[in-house]
């Protein structure tokens, strides 16, 4: 199966930004993880960034053709993009949120999550693991 990682604004400067936070890992370090991890479990792995919400939009529009599944966090858009959720709404392409932190123990405004509905699950908390939890479970469906 191909499978897209999709991170959000400011996920670029993970391994710099909050570090009590989001911990010391790099972005680069998460996507060449689970790129080997999908080479292992048969998994066809890409991987994309992006701080603008229009680009990711258009990421979420172009899977429909070319991936089974999607991985996405939205960073902060989580928690107020419509139009996020609309695009995950309006493709035929699994999506699984992850987010690093736990949002639900965080800011009052980071309890919510507009996009979650439209998913099929969200993993929290997990630190780099979120992603590798949700690879995982691709890895399931896809053997099934
Ligand atoms: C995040 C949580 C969001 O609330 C925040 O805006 C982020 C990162 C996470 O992975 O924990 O940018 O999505």
């Amino acid at each position: 199966a191909k499978v897209l990682v999709l991170h959000g604004p400011n996920l670029n400067l993970l391994g710099k930004r909050e570090k009590q936070v989001y911990g010391q890992t790099s972005l680069t370090e998460i996507n060449r993880r689970l790129i080997s991890m999908g080479r292992e479990w048969g998994l066809d792995v890409e991987c994309f960034q992006s701080n603008i919400e229009g680009e990711l939009i258009n990421q979420i529009h172009g899977a429909e053709s070319r991936f089974d599944y999607i991985i996405f966090n939205p960073g902060a858009y989580t928690h107020y993009s419509y139009a996020l959720r609309d695009a995950i709404a309006s493709v035929d392409v699994p999506v699984i949120e992850v987010h690093l932190s736990n949002i639900h123990a965080r800011e009052a405004f980071r309890h919510t999550s507009v996009t979650a509905p439209v998913c099929r699950g969200q993993i929290v908390g997990f630190g780099p693991l979120s992603y590798e939890l949700a690879l995982s479970a691709v890895r399931q469906w896809s053997q099934t």
